[in-house]
């Protein structure tokens, strides 16, 4: 990538480390998720950024792809284990980062055991590590607690507008080759939790992007294709995000299954894990420069 590009993956990393920062101070017991991540949401906009996806709320055994829906009640619990992940999209650049608030204090290893793997990660990647190995390394600190990393979530690459260029991060040990190269940006996020540290998904979604923007023949449903394509191109939204721009809720909700089911989006339903166990993340963008690693969102 070229010098404008690195800057401006270095501000989107900048501006989502102080929305993270800021958001921290929002999450308490009794507090609205729908507050938190309006606010989180509103907080990137004052930044002169969008949110690269919908703010993710996942609590206890969910572990992503959570957001509150429109005119949601739910407020957080005096046990809850709360990860937030923000996204911030800075012309076209992408920071995203994430952490875990133990409202409860009785899950403050599993917690530890996430920010520790993720330490060790950005100790080891720089030029010529392959991924395999990295996840390797996540696996054995998460392990170290007594804890398992979730296997079926990943880092990725990122790319400007895209958000999963392809390259994963796994959180175990695998021999996949692929070696890290100068000037690739990276989200590095392990996962770890009590359970057997699978995820499955929950039939619920509030997260969707679009997949192949077309000639669609029924009205409505063009109308959100238009909408969500002028105003988050190809990256996650959230379905209170165009129910805010709609009249009808019941027309945005029957118009968002449709689009599904022609595919002319994706969905991405919530994750549970498997066990029921519970779910701790840490996360950090890193830039891979000539010999190690610059972390976007310090
Ligand atoms: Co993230």
């Amino acid at each position: 990538m070229d010098e404008k590009e690195l800057e401006n993956f270095r501000q989107a990393g900048r501006i989502a480390s102080k929305v993270r920062e800021d958001s921290k101070s929002l999450i308490m017991v009794d507090a609205s998720l729908l507050d938190i991540a309006e606010t989180t949401e509103q907080m990137i906009a004052e930044e002169g950024a969008k949110p690269a996806f919908p703010v993710n709320i996942s609590i206890n055994e969910i572990a992503a792809h959570y957001t509150p829906g429109a005119g949601s009640i739910e407020m957080l619990g005096e046990k809850d284990l709360v990860k937030i992940d923000i996204g911030v999209e800075f012309e076209g650049a992408i920071g995203d980062t994430a952490y875990t608030i133990d409202l409860g204090g009785e899950n403050g290893n599993l917690v530890k055991a996430s920010e520790e793997a993720l330490e060790e990660a950005l100790k080891m990647m720089k030029p010529g590590v392959a991924v395999g190995s990295i996840g390797g390394v996540i696996e054995e600190a998460i392990k170290k607690h007594g804890y398992r990393p979730i296997a079926n979530l990943t880092g990725h690459m990122i790319k400007s507008n895209d958000l999963h260029a392809g390259v994963e991060i796994p959180n175990v040990k695998t021999d996949d080759p692929f070696e890290l190269m100068e000037g690739d940006v990276f989200a590095v996020e392990p996962f770890a939790t009590t359970g057997g540290g699978y995820v499955a998904d929950l039939n619920q979604v509030e997260i969707y992007s679009l997949f192949a923007p077309a000639k669609i023949r029924m009205q409505q449903s063009r109308k959100i294709v238009e909408y969500a394509l002028t105003n988050f191109g190809m990256l996650p939204f959230a379905e209170r995000w165009v129910m805010k721009e709609f009249q009808s809720k019941v027309m945005v909700s029957m118009g968002l299954k449709e689009l599904l089911k022609n595919h002319f989006i994706r969905a991405y339903p919530v994750l549970r894990e498997s066990d029921g166990g519970m779910v701790a993340q840490s996360e950090h963008t890193i830039y891979i420069s000539a010999d190690g690693v610059e972390v976007l969102t310090k």
